[in-house]
């Protein structure tokens, strides 16, 4: 949904995209990697700009990049931008002093596959419960996960049918997400639900399908490549 006058009720989405993209050995920001010819982080754009449920969106940028961040995100195109920090959640900060919706969806620019439909199915499902203040987009694990401690010493064998490998969207009700933020750790997570587990809220996991992935290492960029000329074939009426 296009931002403007019709917003209220909406939630907002806080892209962050602030990241060095160290591990994607590119030289420069991940979310201006190109991915099939556009940069990262406009999928995500994309993806938030269709999603029924967001109005208005806030993009976390690399400190002296927002002007890389090109069209997509200029005057007029109704989103705005806020240079993030030096941790993911320092950039969630920066972005969520600018949001004051009831309802806030972060989303990393680093999983450009996010569909519209996934955002909205996390704030509906959000909207629709009592007593929580998060929904978190979530994979079970395929991989069996041990605890390790010192030289590599195998301590714990963990119930793999207990753990979800978590993702975002995470969709939060903002004033228990900004008390989160204010009181958290905000160096050291690795998400945003753990602050506001951490401040005593309650979260849900909303299960997520295989290709929400995060691009993180080169090899991930043709992986996600795969996944989008597969969808470009499904809805090519041409295609059989
Ligand atoms: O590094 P990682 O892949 O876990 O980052 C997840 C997301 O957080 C990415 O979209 C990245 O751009 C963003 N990020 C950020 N500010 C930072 C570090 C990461 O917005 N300082």
């Amino acid at each position: 949904m296009a931002a403007g006058a019709g917003d209220a009720g909406l939630a907002t989405a806080l892209i962050v995209a602030a990241g060095s993209g160290e591990r994607l050995r590119a030289g420069g920001p991940k979310a201006l990697v190109e991915l099939a010819g556009r940069p990262m982080y406009e999928y995500s754009l994309e993806a938030c700009r269709q999603a029924s449920k967001v109005g208005q969106i806030v993009i976390a940028v690399p400190p002296g990049k927002a002007a890389a961040f090109g069209t997509a995100t200029g005057a007029g195109s109704g989103v705005r931008i806020v240079e993030g920090g030096a941790t993911r959640s320092h950039s969630v900060a920066a972005g969520l002093a600018l949001i004051d919706s009831a309802t806030v969806v972060v989303h990393d620019a680093a999983r450009p596959l996010v569909t519209p439909g996934l955002i909205d199915e996390a704030v509906t499902a959000l909207e629709a419960a009592t007593g929580l203040d998060g929904v978190i987009a979530a994979a079970p694990v395929t991989d069996t996960i041990k605890r390790v401690g010192k030289d590599s010493r195998v301590s714990e064998t963990l119930d793999r049918s207990t753990l979800r490998a978590v993702q975002t969207p995470q969709v939060f009700r903002r004033a228990a997400l900004s008390a989160a933020i204010a009181a958290g750790d905000l160096d050291n997570a690795t998400d945003d639900a753990s602050l506001v587990e951490a401040a005593g809220g309650a979260i849900a996991i909303m299960d997520s399908p295989s290709f929400n992935i995060k691009v993180t290492v080169p090899e991930d960029i043709a992986s996600a490549e795969a996944i989008l000329a597969d969808r470009d074939r499904k809805d090519d009426p041409e295609s059989c």
